[in-house]
């Protein structure tokens, strides 16, 4: 936990660093905000995490692993906009404080940022760098195309479900892992490993997320509250609920889904949740996939010791609030 902190001092402290003073302001000014707003820094800390997993005590992985948080920011800032979100981090979201041409610009911005720290390299790693972080990037787009497709279909299966956590969000958490096993000359072995215990530990974070979206303490969450039923979105809770669901319960499902009353529509589809156990269900479905990830840690061949900050953060992960 302690060991947590130090690595999101040490990120937060290389963004504060990041020039955005640049003009013109209306582009920049998004940028410097959203990343002085918080967050977990959990990606760029996986970066560094696994370097350390190697015993790789050479500086220059902070590149790579701002990268990592640069793209992430990024993709949130273009996903609040698809979300139509409010609030992210407790804040205002960019498109909500400015508007979607200013959301749209300034992420691109952060990407193409991240990417000249992810060139911060020397040329033995440059390719492979390259080779996972665009592998990563176009997954990513298909994963929240899938997401945004499934709002408009109803045969939505628990498998396409998974895929579709996997591409949005699992595969970042396993590149970051990745790139730090990169620059740490690993092992194929202990590289794919540590990259499958990414991806099974992200899985698992996608449907701890999907979970606090519905359930959550609005005033520690700093995001919307009930933002997934409003916008139907099929997560593993509606996915679950609709398969659970009795004649009267689906007809009720059916109506919501067109409600413009957002907070009625919040409160039904909660009490439908509550009613079927459907949070049990994600929740023994989060601890399949933790169980998996913790597996592949376990098959990597170095010192137990070793492992220890990314159990904690597996941990830390597992049993969060925001
Ligand atoms: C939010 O990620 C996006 C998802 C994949 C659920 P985080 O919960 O890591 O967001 P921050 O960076 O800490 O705000
Ligand atoms: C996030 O999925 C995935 C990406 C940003 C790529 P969500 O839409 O569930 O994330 P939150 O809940 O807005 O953070
Ligand atoms: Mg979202
Ligand atoms: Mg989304
Ligand atoms: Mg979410």
């Amino acid at each position: 936990m302690q060991e947590l902190k130090i690595l999101q001092e040490h990120i937060e402290r290389e963004l504060n660093q990041l020039d955005v003073s640049n003009k013109p302001t209306s582009l920049y000014e998004p940028i410097g905000y959203f990343l002085s707003i918080g967050g977990k820094r959990i990606r760029p800390i996986l970066v560094l995490m696994a370097a350390r997993l190697f015993d790789n005590k050479n500086p220059s992985v902070i590149n790579q692993a701002l990268a990592v948080e640069l793209f992430h920011n990024f993709t949130l800032i273009h996903d609040d906009i698809m979300d139509k979100a409010p609030l992210r981090r407790g804040l205002a979201t960019v498109h909500e404080k400015w508007n979607d041409s200013q959301g749209i610009l300034s992420g691109d911005v952060l990407l193409i940022v991240a990417y000249q720290y992810l060139m911060k390299t020397d040329a033995k790693h440059f390719g492979d760098l390259f080779t996972s972080f665009n592998k990563m990037a176009i997954e990513v787009c298909e994963g929240q195309q899938m997401d945004m497709d499934f709002e408009y279909r109803n045969d939505v299966q628990l498998s396409e479900y998974i895929e579709m956590i996997r591409l949005k969000t699992s595969v970042l958490l396993g590149c970051a892992l990745e790139l730090g096993a990169i620059v740490s000359d690993a092992f194929e072995h202990d590289r794919t490993h540590l990259y499958e215990f990414g991806v099974n530990i992200g899985i698992a974070f996608q449907i701890q997320d999907d979970i606090l979206d519905v359930y959550a303490d609005a005033s520690k969450f700093g995001k919307q509250v009930g933002g997934d039923i409003i916008s139907n979105k099929k997560t593993f809770l509606y996915l679950k609920a609709r398969e659970h669901a009795n004649v009267e319960q689906h007809a009720s499902f059916e109506t919501q889904l067109t409600n413009s009353d957002f907070e009625e529509k919040v409160a039904v589809v909660r009490g439908l949740y509550d009613a079927m156990q459907v949070r049990q269900m994600a929740e023994e479905t989060m601890n399949h996939y933790y169980d998996i990830a913790l597996q592949h840690l376990n098959a990597i061949e170095v010192a137990d010791k070793n492992k220890a900050g990314l159990l904690a953060l597996a941990d830390y992960l597992m049993n969060r609030e925001v």
